[in-house]
């Protein structure tokens, strides 16, 4: 997964631990925690793009991801710091 994430360019906007562009993975896990329905929506949001959760910087569409590539990805952050 971390090299699905360097590939598709997620860490030029996010870190681990610490806010970039984007919020921090562990920031976004903790957030979520306890969510169902956070892996389906965030996954359509990071193919899609969006704004609005973490302030007015939109995150920018990933089109070429597939849908389980980005279900995996979004799971991946979600489990983030465990
Ligand atoms: C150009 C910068 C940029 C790139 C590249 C980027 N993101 Fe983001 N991401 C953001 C910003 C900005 C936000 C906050 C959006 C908001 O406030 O709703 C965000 C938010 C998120 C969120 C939380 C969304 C929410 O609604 O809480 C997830 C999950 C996420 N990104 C995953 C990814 C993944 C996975 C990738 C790689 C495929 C990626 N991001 C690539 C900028 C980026």
């Amino acid at each position: 997964m971390q090299a699905l994430a360097e590939k598709s360019g997620c860490f030029s906007c996010h870190s681990m631990q610490t806010k970039v562009v984007g919020p921090a993975f562990v920031d976004v896990a903790a957030k979520y925690k306890g969510d169902a329905e956070a892996p389906a929506r965030l996954a359509q949001k990071v193919r899609e793009g969006g704004k609005g959760a973490w302030g007015r910087i939109p995150m920018p569409p990933h089109p070429n991801l597939k849908e389980d590539e980005a279900l995996q990805l979004v799971n991946w952050v979600l489990s983030a710091g465990s």
